[in-house]
């Protein structure tokens, strides 16, 4: 009996945190229910997120008293398995250094710079406006700060800044990890337009090792926010170097590159010279990878861009975080590549409600009905299609619509939010963004998850990923295949996602 009211008061409970969900998202469009966004403000880079004691930390580019960028914090929120996010108090407040500008956070195992064995050590760029108004390039340096409790409190080292601008306009965004055969720390930073590698024992002390990029690479902006990240290919070690651009992205304003190589403690040598795209969409930018998560190198990105981010339609707060995304490579026509899929966490609010193992489309296909009632929070899985002209309208009772689709002649996927709702707030927002197909397999697979306001792409197990927001009138429930003549399908999953409970 004691065993059936508990369920009771269980299944009650459930009803209630779901129904404070719709009730929260009608009141406030266009707010994700399992992408992390902050209760209010402003947010845009993941900054300092690293794991510790069994939590994900995420840091985060924080204005908290407009919706609108303007002084920086960092914000602070946590999570347990990637997908149930608690927003905590507000981690680093401006200060006279400055503001408080990205960069990454680490746990100093061997207490080198001596705050305390497993402090929390945050690295982050102090932005002083004063020095920028007064028309010096030296207004962006690098300092510390650390925490004893998990991030709760912080303390900012008397020393800083530690690493001091030597007269490079734009000077930010140190990502610092540890490189154990030299047993010191690397700090990649964007300076400008190539990054610089510094070195440090102690977290405080920092000597200039190298430079790369200037003449490599896509170069129509600043390069920002980098990350070195290394995998294992077979016991072959082979480097990631992430470096965001803004402008400049394959679809316009912002966006996040990559290049594959070698480093040696020193300096980073690339395998080749293409320019290569994490995620083609306009909507993931700033991505980086969480430290001391191991071999797992898991990824959360930015789901906006600079060209409109200010000014997109959202009310109490703007911007939300990708979903969580594990990082990893494949060779392909002898080239490393990175393949971001979903991570594997995300499953534990995967609710399948339809599997297919074969569907015969005939000119179209109905997955779901759109109806007026959906939270358009779902999981679409489509394994095993031919290589041929198909689309994907997922659409709304109010004739909205967003497309995904495969050009067979163009070897180009595309997203096109041309009728996605609201698009006038910016004159670039309306259109079709197009990423090249890389993977050479004869058939396709898609994996594309949809929240209220976004739609992420994993295409071909992650080899082409695609990010996309858009703003309709009502979430974009249903979901038809297209395609010109008769398509087969072997595989189709069709799930819905369960929204965290945040509690706001
Ligand atoms: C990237 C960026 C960073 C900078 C931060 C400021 O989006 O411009 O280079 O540190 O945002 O908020």
């Amino acid at each position: 009996m004691r065993y059936l009211n508990y369920l009771m008061t269980l299944a009650a409970a459930l009803i209630l945190t779901q129904g404070t969900i719709t009730a929260q998202q009608k009141t406030e469009p266009h707010r994700p229910q399992l992408h992390f966004t902050p209760k209010k403000g402003w947010m845009n880079d993941p900054n300092g997120m690293v794991f510790f004691n069994g939590k994900y930390h995420l840091f985060f580019q924080h204005n908290p008293n407009a919706t609108v960028w303007g002084p920086m914090h960092w914000g602070h929120a946590t999570t347990t398995d990637l997908v149930h996010w608690n927003e905590q108090p507000i981690a680093l407040y401006p200060d006279s250094l400055g503001t408080i500008f990205s960069g990454s956070a680490v746990i100093d195992v061997n207490n080198t710079a001596g705050f305390g064995k497993n402090a929390m050590v945050a690295i982050y760029t102090n932005h002083s406006h004063e020095g920028e108004k007064a028309g010096t390039d030296k207004f962006q340096n690098q300092s510390i700060a650390y925490s004893l409790d998990e991030g709760k409190s912080w303390t900012k080292y008397k020393g800083n800044p530690v690493l001091r601008n030597p007269g490079i306009r734009d000077f930010r965004d140190p990502k610092v990890s540890w490189y154990a055969p030299g047993k010191k720390w690397i700090m990649t930073l964007a300076t400008l337009d190539h990054i610089t590698f510094y070195s440090s024992p102690d977290l405080k002390s920092w000597k200039e090792e190298s430079r790369f990029g200037k003449t490599l690479g896509a170069h129509g902006g600043v390069w920002e926010c980098p990350d070195l990240v290394s995998f294992n290919d077979n016991g072959k070690p082979v480097w990631v170097l992430i470096v965001n651009l803004n402008p400049g992205g394959p679809n316009g304003g912002s966006a996040t590159q990559y290049f594959t190589g070698s480093f040696n403690g020193n300096a980073f040598t690339p395998y080749d010279t293409t320019t290569k795209w994490l995620d083609y969409g306009p909507d993931e930018y700033a991505g980086i990878t969480w430290s001391n998560t191991g071999n797992r190198k898991l990824f959360l990105g930015w789901m906006s861009n600079w060209q409109y981010a200010n000014v997109v339609p959202t009310k109490n707060w703007r911007s939300a975080m990708t979903l969580p995304r594990e990082l990893g490579i494949k060779k392909i026509n002898g080239r490393y590549m990175v393949v971001s899929t979903l991570a594997k966490e995300v499953a534990s609010v995967t609710r399948p409600l339809k599997t297919h193992s074969s569907v015969q489309v005939n000119g179209h296909y109905e997955v779901v009905r759109a109806s007026g009632d959906a939270d358009g929070l779902f999981r679409l899985d489509l394994g095993e299609l031919p290589l041929t002209d198909f689309s994907i309208a997922f659409t709304n009772t109010k004739d909205e619509e967003v497309t995904v689709g495969f050009d067979k002649t163009a070897n180009q996927f595309y997203i096109d939010r041309t009728r996605s709702g609201a698009t006038d707030f910016e004159k670039g927002f309306a259109k079709r963004h197009v990423a090249p197909r890389l993977a050479t397999g004869n058939s396709i697979n898609l994996t594309l998850a949809g929240d209220a306001a976004s739609l992420e792409l994993f295409a071909d197990n992650g080899v082409t990923v695609m990010t996309s927001i858009f703003f309709p009138s009502e979430p974009l429930s249903g979901i038809t295949i297209k395609a010109p003549g008769s398509l087969q399908i072997k595989k189709l999953k069709y799930s819905t996602l369960i929204p965290n409970p945040q509690k706001r």
